[in-house]
């Protein structure tokens, strides 16, 4: 007999989807102006960021995290903006560590700072990161991220990670038509047989400052077709249900290259992810309109039972599946905001 009762179980949302996924952004900040995501025209000098204050601290995150963990949270991932960019992150991946039940914690960078940090990061408990990483000719990699950083350094930073051992390092890279498909050849080439997984993703209408456009998105069976071309690849089953890249392995056996395709193959249907923005608000999907302050609560000083009703409340509530009615809703939002990506990063 079932003797939980309904508040001690996991939530599951509307659509039957439990939590198990938390996204924790730590800085709005970034050290790169990528075009799709933080366009250098609209977040310039003046753009206002969050001041120190109004970013959760440290302690706040904990906080807020230990009470995601019973609710069927395992896996984090820290994000940005940048996520090395905010001071003693270590310290904050150790606590994190710390808390029973976590089984995983893994890190999205752009890697240029990811040299000088990874081992104390791989000391404090993480267990592997993503690096993003557009392309490797220089040029084409400045256009894609605004002008910032070099290549090589993004490959140091990779290199350090491999020494630390914060593997599998996975490699995200974003493609746009006209922009950068032909640096997807080149990048299969130089990290096949490495151990290390490149993953291809949809330019998608994330935030309201990218200028989306759908004939600027190359979709997934295209590049699997070109890839395929040179390097035979066949599907491979997926590592856990709901994973958001579909994986192929090398028919030589060097390995594996991923597609996330949320514009033609939408994943909403097995989407367990929660975010929690860097200013405290906890978002049910990466293109949502609004989300559920926690850090007013928290620093009002509300209990942790009623912090994890509310965090509860907003889980069996949500109805989220905007990739696969992306063009509906599209119409319908006529210029209603949905959150910045540097709040939530991806
Ligand atoms: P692991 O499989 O655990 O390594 O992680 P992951 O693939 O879930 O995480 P990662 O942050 O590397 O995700 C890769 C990219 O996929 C993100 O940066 C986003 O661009 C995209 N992505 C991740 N989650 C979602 C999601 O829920 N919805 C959509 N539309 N895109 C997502
Ligand atoms: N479309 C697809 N991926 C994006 N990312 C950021 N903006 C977009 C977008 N508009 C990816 C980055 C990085 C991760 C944090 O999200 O390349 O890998
Ligand atoms: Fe920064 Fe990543 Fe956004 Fe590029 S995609 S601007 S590296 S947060
Ligand atoms: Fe999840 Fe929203 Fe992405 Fe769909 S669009 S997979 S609901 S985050």
């Amino acid at each position: 007999m079932d003797t939980l009762a309904t508040s001690d179980r996991s939530p599951e949302d509307k659509l039957g989807r439990p939590l198990h996924d938390l996204r924790i952004s730590v800085m709005d900040r970034c050290n790169f102006r990528c075009p799709y995501c933080m366009p250098r025209e609209q977040f310039h000098e003046n753009y206002r960021f969050l001041k120190p204050a109004e970013r959760l601290s440290f302690e706040e995150i904990l906080r807020l995290t230990r009470l995601f963990v019973p609710l069927g949270v395992r896996k984090l991932r820290i994000t940005g903006g940048e996520p090395l960019l905010r001071v003693n992150l270590a310290d904050l991946v150790a606590d994190l560590n710390s808390i029973p039940g976590v089984e995983d914690i893994a890190l999205t960078t752009n890697g240029v700072l990811l040299a000088k940090h990874a081992s104390e990061l791989k000391a404090a408990g993480l267990a592997r990161v993503t690096v993003s990483l557009d392309s490797l000719d220089q040029d084409v990699f400045a256009k894609m991220n605004g002008g910032f950083g070099r290549v090589s350094e993004v490959l140091d930073g990779i290199d350090h990670a491999l020494t630390a051992g914060l593997g599998p390092v996975k490699i995200n890279a974003v493609i746009q038509r006209g922009v950068n498909e032909g640096s997807v050849l080149p990048l299969v080439e130089r990290f096949r047989g490495t151990g290390i997984t490149v993953r291809f993703i949809e330019y998608m209408d994330v935030g309201n400052r990218n200028d989306w456009r759908e004939q600027l998105v190359v979709p997934s069976k295209d590049l699997q077709a070109m890839i395929h071309e040179r390097w035979p690849i066949r599907p491979v089953k997926a590592d856990y249900t709901g994973e958001v890249a579909r994986r192929y392995a090398f028919e030589d056996g060097q390995g594996e290259v991923g597609f996330i395709s949320s514009v033609t193959q939408p994943f909403c249907g097995a989407c367990t992810r929660a975010r929690l923005s860097s200013d405290g608000s906890f978002y049910t999907c990466l293109f949502a309109q609004s989300g559920t302050d926690l850090r007013g609560p928290l620093r009002a000083g509300v209990d942790d039972a009623e912090l994890g009703r509310l965090i509860r409340g907003t889980w069996s509530n949500r109805t989220d599946r905007y990739s696969e009615q992306r063009m509906l809703l599209r119409a319908a939002a006529k210029g209603t905001p949905k959150v910045e990506m540097n709040y939530i990063g991806g």
